[in-house]
């Protein structure tokens, strides 16, 4: 949302999943640039969304997202492809989508200076969401999370100030790795599912 859309204060951003572990700091951090926030969750999460942000909460089970919001600057996706596709029909013309569950784009393969098959690979992979997004006048570009010590330093101040609340789902000591997985796997995670290893 900042290095790649630049969100400002006033736009309009779509957050799918924000009762994920991405969407509930992506909601957050959305509002605290001042931007508006629509998401998708469950019934269960309405009220977490909303606690955390969210002016708009849709039922991804009951709903249709694309009749309920138009004219976004910003998506961030995390779902699959159709979705994706879907998302690109609620941005405005010149609005931007920021995938981070793929297609990888050639721009992240150069970024991350793959080599050029994995780079051919990802142009191929992406030619069909690129094109679609070309010809209704968006942006799309994929994004691979990298660690960051200065951003990571800017969010630690913003919850120190109490701007983002980490939300916690579950704390798994580092001996049972596999069940923390296996959790995150169910795709029902409420917040972020931690690994200790103190
Ligand atoms: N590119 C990168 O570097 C990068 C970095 C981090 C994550 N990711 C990817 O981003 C995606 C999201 O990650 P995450 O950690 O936020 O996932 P997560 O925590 O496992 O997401 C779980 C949440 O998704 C919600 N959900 C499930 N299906 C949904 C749907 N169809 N529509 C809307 N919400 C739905 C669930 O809500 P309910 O229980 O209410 O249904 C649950 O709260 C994953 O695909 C992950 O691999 C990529």
């Amino acid at each position: 949302m900042v290095d790649r859309a630049n969100l400002r204060p006033g736009q309009k951003v779509f957050i799918q999943a924000g009762s994920g572990g991405v969407g509930t700091i992506a909601i957050q951090l959305a509002r605290h640039l001042g931007a508006k926030v629509a998401t998708t969750t469950s019934a269960a999460n309405a009220e977490l969304v909303g606690r955390l942000g969210a002016q708009v909460a849709i039922d991804y089970r009951k709903d249709d997202f694309e009749k309920v919001i138009a004219d976004y600057d910003v998506v961030l996706n995390s779902q699959d492809t159709a979705t994706l596709e879907k998302s690109l029909r609620v941005l405005r013309k010149g609005g931007i989508a920021v995938s981070i569950s793929g297609p990888p784009d050639p721009a992240s393969a150069h970024e991350k200076a793959f080599n050029v098959v994995v780079g051919l690979l990802m142009r191929l992979l992406s030619r069909s969401i690129r094109a679609k997004a070309k010809a209704a006048g968006i942006r799309y570009g994929f994004l691979f999370m990298q660690s960051s010590g200065t951003q990571t330093a800017e969010l630690a101040k913003l919850i120190e100030a109490g701007a983002i609340r980490p939300v916690i789902n579950r704390v798994f000591p580092f001996e049972r790795l596999n069940e923390a997985m296996e959790y995150i796997e169910t795709g029902r995670a409420k917040g972020k599912v931690v690994v200790s290893v103190a």
